[in-house]
């Protein structure tokens, strides 16, 4: 999937990130991106279960939590029962990308200082986030323990779909043991500037898990271009 750049609509003033164009921009071409995307994803739904999906990349700033805030946007907007997670502990961002308190996250919940249910915030569109919160010093042993698990479960019963935002692939372990608990990863790659090299050894890293695809950003506008055409028949 070609994700266009993301650019920011001049008139928004809310708490929820520009970037999370599914709602704050939700006809404009980059959001359309991430209906298709969501589509496509909704194709292999029916093929077999694909409830968690899991996003990682080989290394930092792919646009991986960019990706999971907006197909969890995507989704709720079109009516499903949505979660969205932050696992990553390195670099946390969901949190402020909807505008709510970092804590307590799911790293309280994992170190067993939390109830799953009270690190829950309802978000935009009935959307259930679990931001990441304050990390141990080591916090990839977090995901390979017995409740990570569980806390999938938990969220497996009350959603439909559930996205977790995991940190790069290559520098961390935390990915690789997350990864394992999801129907499906997708692994998010920039346009042009990663290396096929790097890609070729996440994905070798990631064999344990369901991968389903690769998520291209920082595309050219292509598809933008199409859109106005069709506009002016
Ligand atoms: N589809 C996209 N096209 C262009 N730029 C993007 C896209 N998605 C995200 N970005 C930009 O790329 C940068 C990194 O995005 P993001 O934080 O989502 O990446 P990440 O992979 O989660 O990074 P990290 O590894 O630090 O967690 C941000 O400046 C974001 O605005
Ligand atoms: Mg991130």
């Amino acid at each position: 999937m070609d994700a266009k750049a993301i650019q920011v609509p001049a008139a928004f003033d809310g708490s929820v990130d520009p970037r999370v164009v599914s709602l704050v921009d939700p006809n404009g071409a980059a959001a359309e991106q991430f209906r298709l995307l969501h589509l496509r994803l909704d194709k292999t739904r029916a093929q077999r279960p694909l409830a968690v999906v899991a996003l990682t990349s080989a290394v930092a700033g792919e646009g991986k939590t960019v990706t999971a805030a907006n197909l969890a946007a995507c989704a709720a907007r079109r009516g499903r029962r949505v979660a969205l997670l932050d696992c990553d502990l390195r670099r946390p961002r969901i949190a402020g990308l909807f505008g709510i308190d970092e804590g307590p996250g799911i790293a309280a919940v994992l170190g067993g200082r939390c109830r799953l249910e009270d690190a829950i915030r309802i978000g935009p569109e009935r959307l259930t986030i679990v931001p990441a919160g304050a990390a141990p010093d080591d916090p990839g042993s977090l995901f390979s323990g017995t409740a990570f698990r569980a806390a999938i479960e938990r969220l497996r019963g009350t959603h439909d779909e559930i996205y977790v935002d995991l940190p790069p692939a290559l520098p961390f372990a935390d990915a690789m043991a997350a990864a394992n608990e999801a129907d499906g990863v997708v692994v998010v790659v920039r346009n042009n500037e990663t290396r096929a090299e790097l890609v070729e050894e996440a994905v070798g890293i990631l064999a344990g898990a369901q991968l389903i695809g690769c998520v291209l950003t920082g595309c050219e506008e292509g598809a933008a271009a199409y859109r106005k055409y069709y506009g002016k028949r």
